[in-house]
């Protein structure tokens, strides 16, 4: 491992308004998702995962999601991905014309079972249509491979699980994964172990780290996937979210952190801090919460002063 070969350039694929707010208990307009969204894209986020086309009775706060996707106004440049976990979705999420599906499976089966309420084999006999019918419409399809260090339901998940994930994932045709600590229990050895089990599988141009904080790992976490080449994460403005099958799971990191970790070792992100904070305590204020990004915080804090 080698901090001199560090990734000069890294891509943030910001997930605050589906995963920051999908586990939101007060009603998210679909105004402010809308705001939320044109803030980030302001800011020089290029991929925005917006929303989900899952069942309203198990995520409600999706349930906008049409909606959500025809008020964003579209910037050149920038991708909007949405996440279809079965044709149903899918077929609904066309209308919207996202540039990118995600098939979310998981490590582990009883996290499988919970979230999307099938076994893993069963999950991927309903990608692999969904897949099909994407790669057919020219639309760019991310797998997202839960679990993979450890499970609310089951403890440690082994890397093989994961390499065992990945391996079904490819085989159906999904063209990019990423490597999720849906619990933020992981720490970077077995992260590199989730991740290198991914690489037997997925080129590492085509494998992201998506690191939720509940331990306060998730940095420590990211810099050592940025030490092994990985240069595609996840991240939440404000570190908002969590998932509802995954209870005590707080938000992905927030991206505010990871752009001042990243442009603090030289890596260009192409994002405007400051911007960024500005979208960040937009939704904060909305929410009437305390932003849960350090960065965000100290330097609100410094303007403020
Ligand atoms: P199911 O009950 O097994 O589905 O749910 P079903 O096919 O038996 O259908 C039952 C009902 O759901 C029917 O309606 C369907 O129409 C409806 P009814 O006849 O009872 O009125 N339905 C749908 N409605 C809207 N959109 C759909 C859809 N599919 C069926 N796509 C299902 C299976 C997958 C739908 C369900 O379990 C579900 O929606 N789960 C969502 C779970 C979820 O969104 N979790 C959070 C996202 S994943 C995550 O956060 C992790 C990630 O961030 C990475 C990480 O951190 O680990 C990505
Ligand atoms: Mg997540």
């Amino acid at each position: 491992m080698n901090l001199n070969n560090l990734p000069p350039r890294v891509k943030l694929v910001e997930v605050g308004p589906r995963d920051g707010l999908q586990n939101e208990k007060q009603a998210v307009p679909a105004a402010v998702k809308i705001e939320l969204v044109q803030r980030l894209q302001d800011a020089g986020l290029k991929e925005i995962e917006v929303t989900s086309f899952v069942s309203p009775k198990w995520v409600p706060q999706m349930a906008d999601n049409a909606e959500v996707m025809a008020g964003i106004v579209r910037a050149p440049g920038v991708r909007y991905s949405v996440l279809t976990p079965n044709l149903q979705g899918f077929e609904a999420a066309l209308k919207s014309k996202p540039d990118e599906i995600v098939v979310f499976g998981a490590a582990s089966e009883a996290f499988s079972r919970k979230n999307i309420n099938c076994s893993i084999a069963e999950s991927i006999e309903r990608f692999a249509p969904v897949v099909q019918a994407a790669r057919a419409a020219g639309i760019y399809v991310r797998g997202a491979m839960s679990c993979t260090v450890g499970c609310p339901y089951e403890g440690e998940v082994a890397p093989e699980r994961v390499g065992y994930l990945a391996g079904l994932m490819k085989g159906i045709g999904v063209q990019h994964v990423g490597v999720a600590d849906t619990i933020g229990v992981g720490t970077p050895l077995k992260v590199q172990r989730a991740i290198e089990a991914t690489l037997k599988h997925f080129d590492l141009n085509d494998v992201s780290g998506h690191f939720h904080d509940t331990y306060g790992q998730a940095l420590a976490n990211t810099l050592i996937s940025l030490q092994m080449g990985v240069w595609q994460f996840d991240t939440s403005v404000a570190g908002l979210g969590g998932c509802p099958y995954a209870k005590g799971a707080t938000g992905n990191v927030a991206s505010e952190d990871v752009v001042y970790l990243l442009h603090g070792m030289g890596i260009e992100t192409g994002i405007d801090l400051d911007k960024l904070i500005d979208a960040g305590a937009f939704v904060s204020d909305f929410l009437q919460r305390k932003s849960g990004s350090r960065v965000a915080t100290a330097m609100l804090n410094k303007r403020n002063a």
